[in-house]
């Protein structure tokens, strides 16, 4: 089980919520799990209503004066703002509170910071906070913070850069660019050589908390950090498993979703979600026992949108043992899967779900009769390691005949890399694969 740093004592903090309308408790909820994901320790959370932000304090200054009463009364070592502040409100506000004062970024990047496992998700959350340190060097009330041992927004990178000047921020920025580059390279070509092996890849995506780690670890078998706190998991998790019916697959945890993340945000954590844009099947994870589901769905499947995955998606309405719903499988008119309903919890309707997973895998795989000469040994290899041979039989003349599931393409590319006669082996079939050689993309020979 993997730990993250998690403050001994939580830090003293005042949360304010600024609505148009009445607050919605839901949001405010969020907003909690939120601050207690940093390790906050509220006091108090207070909602103000404004029909417009006050360019000054983002509030208005008879409720700033309020606060800063409570801050005084309940010894608060900070006060978080569920909005976007400009570096100026938030000096501003600092001034007069006389604490600390981070926004729903900050606080976001905080969460971000505890999270981050991966190399490169260490990286991209460093950039992303020192991007945001940047306008926010000249501080009113974080001046001594060589004496603070961090606390929430100012853990990770910021500690040690807060006092260092806009250009060495600039200079880190570069190398931490420069950085990420060849670390994605190197995840690319890890990515480049399973695709090229066939293998056919789930991602798990969903909103934060729908239980994305746990249904991971149950369909893993693995030990991937779960909690009840947003965020647990920042990098994608890869496992390579073999999954019922279908062989050898590669199942990817993801970041979880959040509502109202800031669109710099999404671009800086868009690379933790890459695995979804290659996937052969999203799994879409849903807290079935959310009052905010439909939101929850319609906010993941924007931002699915918006990074272009395109991939087939199966809903998995998870926590029925909440919702109180049955474990079923709902088709779509074409047949297949379409949602399918469980508990990772209470392990209900793991094998419905195992079966959506099987139909919807094979809807796009198929079955192919082989025949291979002797001399095509290496092709069987292949074909066996990726664990898509569902028989096999040699006749007289010692040639070997295959029966195989797999996606015609995969089939198609193993084959001509292999430089084999496509007819001999494929027989009739072979005429599905109408396309001339030259137009056919060959990629690096298959190790
Ligand atoms: P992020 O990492 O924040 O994106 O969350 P996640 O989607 O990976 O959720 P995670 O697996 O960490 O689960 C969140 C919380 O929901 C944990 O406390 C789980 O124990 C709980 N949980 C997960 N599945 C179920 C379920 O089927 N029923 C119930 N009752 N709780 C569940």
């Amino acid at each position: 089980m993997e730990n993250f740093e998690q403050r001994q004592s939580g830090e003293r903090a005042i949360l304010v919520s600024v609505s148009v309308q009445l607050l919605d408790d839901l949001d405010a909820e969020e907003f909690r799990l939120l601050a207690q994901s940093a390790g906050a320790e509220i006091l108090e959370h207070i909602s103000v209503q404004r029909n417009r932000p006050d360019p000054k304090f983002f509030i208005g200054s008879g409720k700033v004066d309020e606060i800063a009463e409570l801050v005084e009364s309940l010894e608060a070592e900070l006060v978080i703002f569920d909005h976007s502040l400009s570096p100026a409100q938030e000096r501003n506000l600092e001034r007069i509170l006389k604490c600390r004062v981070i926004d729903r970024t900050g606080l976001i990047l905080d969460i971000f910071a505890l999270r981050a496992r991966t190399h490169e998700g260490k990286l991209q959350v460093e950039l992303a906070q020192l991007k945001h340190l940047s306008t926010r060097l000249i501080r009113g009330f974080t001046g001594n913070l060589e004496q603070q041992k961090g606390g929430i927004g100012l853990r990770g990178p910021g500690e040690s850069q807060l006092e260092t000047d806009r250009r060495l921020i600039r200079v880190r920025i570069t190398q931490l660019k420069d950085k990420l580059v060849k670390v994605q390279q190197t995840r690319l070509q890890g990515r480049a050589a399973r695709q090229k092996a066939a293998i056919p890849t789930i991602s798990l995506v969903g909103y934060t908390n729908a239980g994305k780690s746990t249904l991971f670890n149950i369909l893993a078998k693995s030990d991937v950090y779960a909690a009840d706190q947003l965020f647990a998991t920042l990098d994608p998790t890869l496992r390579r498993l073999d999954w019922d019916g279908v062989g050898t697959v590669v199942l990817a945890d993801t970041v979880g979703f959040v509502r109202n993340l800031q669109h710099d945000l999404v671009e800086s954590f868009k690379a933790t979600l890459e695995e979804t844009l290659e996937a052969t099947l999203l799994l879409h994870v849903i807290d079935s026992s959310s009052p905010n589901m439909p939101e929850q769905i319609e906010a993941v499947e924007s931002v699915l949108k918006e990074i272009g995955a395109d991939a087939p998606i199966l809903h998995v309405y998870n926590k029925i043992d909440l919702s109180g719903d049955a474990a079923k499988i709902i088709y779509k008119t074409s047949d297949l899967p379409d949602r399918v309903y469980v508990s990772a919890h209470a392990e209900q309707g793991l094998d419905l779900l195992s079966q959506a997973v099987q139909q919807c895998l094979m809807g796009q795989l198929q079955l192919f009769d082989l025949v291979l000469k002797p001399a095509y040994g290496k092709l069987r290899t292949q074909l066996y390691t990726l664990n898509v041979i569902q028989s096999e039989h040699y006749d007289e003349q010692g040639d070997l005949h295959l029966s195989v599931r797999i996606a015609p393409h995969k089939l198609e590319q193993l084959i001509k890399q292999a430089h084999l006669p496509l007819d001999e082996i494929l027989g009739k079939k072979a005429s599905q694969f109408q396309r001339p050689l030259e137009e056919f993309e060959i990629d690096h020979p298959i190790p």
